[in-house]
């Protein structure tokens, strides 16, 4: 009811700004029966899924709570999955201000944070004291000066430090505004990293007697052949779920409006048909094999059905979110 009202405040500020007023308010209230104030009751809809329960099909994608600071704020509006993250082994501050930007006529944002995040160590500090009962995944990726050839590691460093604390680990291999990331994607370099986590999952699952699902989170933009390389990849190497997709680096649909020319990744509506489009195309190659965590452009209860129709097992926001408030969440939940 009021989330217009907040929106046109927020709108008013620069898009980073706002982000971050909205995360210190959550952060806030988390602890104090303030909490109450932003619940949303929502149905129970279970969705087993990477050999988890899953409260609803509907989570919050990785980039809005980096840290995992406002966890417990974020799951009282009832969302099935929060995943928190990107976080790497180092602290870093990400790129230069500005780096967040709507596309406003088309419900878009476009981004280039440089996963800015506070380190690893302060994520697993944020998560213990956390009360969600809904699965967290955690979403990691490596930092910005490690060169991409020894990226591996610091997947391996993340891993370890999360394990015990993660419903499943997401790797970010698809982020446009970290050099070279997304090289990560083919061929050999895929194969290496994926052999490396497997064998580290097996590690820490004897370790702390616990099995905790990976799922790989790649971009929108690929082209068939590479979609079909990867999804055999992810087969070979025994992955538990793929996250499709991330923002994406193409203009077609934002060309002209303002902001449109702005480096980094678009999300929000103009991604949705391509997002949907890579997730038809993965399910026809995965043949149910693995599941697809739909997420790109979803900002209602039909474009959420679509991602579902398409193949997806679970489903994701972020800019749709950031457009359309907590009502989206009890609208989707509601009636998915
Ligand atoms: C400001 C912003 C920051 C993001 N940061 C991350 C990130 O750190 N890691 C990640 O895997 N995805 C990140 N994403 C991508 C989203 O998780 C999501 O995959 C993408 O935005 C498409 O979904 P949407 O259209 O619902 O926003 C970010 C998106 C936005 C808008």
């Amino acid at each position: 009811m009021y989330y217009p009202l907040v929106r046109k405040a927020l709108f008013q500020l620069d898009a980073e700004r706002a982000h971050e007023l909205t995360l210190q308010q959550l952060q806030r209230i988390t602890g104090t029966p303030l909490l109450h104030l932003i619940r949303q009751t929502v149905p129970f809809r279970p969705v087993n899924c990477m050999g988890l329960t899953f409260k609803n099909p509907l989570g919050l994608a990785a980039g809005l709570d980096k840290n995992g600071e406002c966890i417990d704020a974020l799951g009282a509006l009832g969302f099935g999955f929060i995943e928190v993250g990107t976080v790497t082994p180092r602290p870093q501050a990400g790129n230069d201000k500005p780096r967040m930007f709507r596309v406003l006529e088309a419900e878009g944002i476009i981004n280039r944070m440089g996963f800015n995040n506070l380190g690893v160590d302060r994520l697993v500090e944020n998560v213990k004291k956390s009360h969600f009962d809904g699965v967290l995944g955690i979403n990691i990726g490596k930092n910005k000066d490690t060169p991409v050839e020894q990226g591996k590691e610091d997947y391996l460093i993340c891993m370890e430090k999360i394990y015990p604390y993660a419903g499943y680990i997401a790797i970010n291999i698809s982020s446009p505004n970290t050099p070279d990331l997304r090289t990560l994607q083919y061929g050999e370099a895929l194969d290496d990293l994926l052999q490396a986590i497997k064998e580290m999952q097996k590690n820490l699952a004897a370790r702390h007697h616990k099995y905790v699902p990976l799922a790989v989170k790649i971009a929108p933009d690929l082209s068939e052949e590479e979609l079909s390389q990867i999804a055999d990849s992810l087969v070979r190497h025994n992955i538990e779920g793929v996250i499709a997709t991330n923002t994406t680096l193409d203009r077609s649909l934002v060309a002209g409006l303002k902001h449109a020319d702005e480096a980094g990744g678009l999300s929000g509506r103009p991604v949705q048909l391509r997002s949907t489009e890579i997730i038809r195309r993965l399910s026809q190659e995965l043949q149910g094999r693995l599941p697809i965590i739909g997420v790109g452009g979803i900002d209602s209860l039909v474009s959420a059905r679509e991602k579902l129709a398409a193949g997806a097992s679970l489903i994701q926001v972020y800019s749709g979110f950031i457009y359309k408030g907590p009502p989206l969440v009890r609208e989707i939940v509601r009636h998915i």
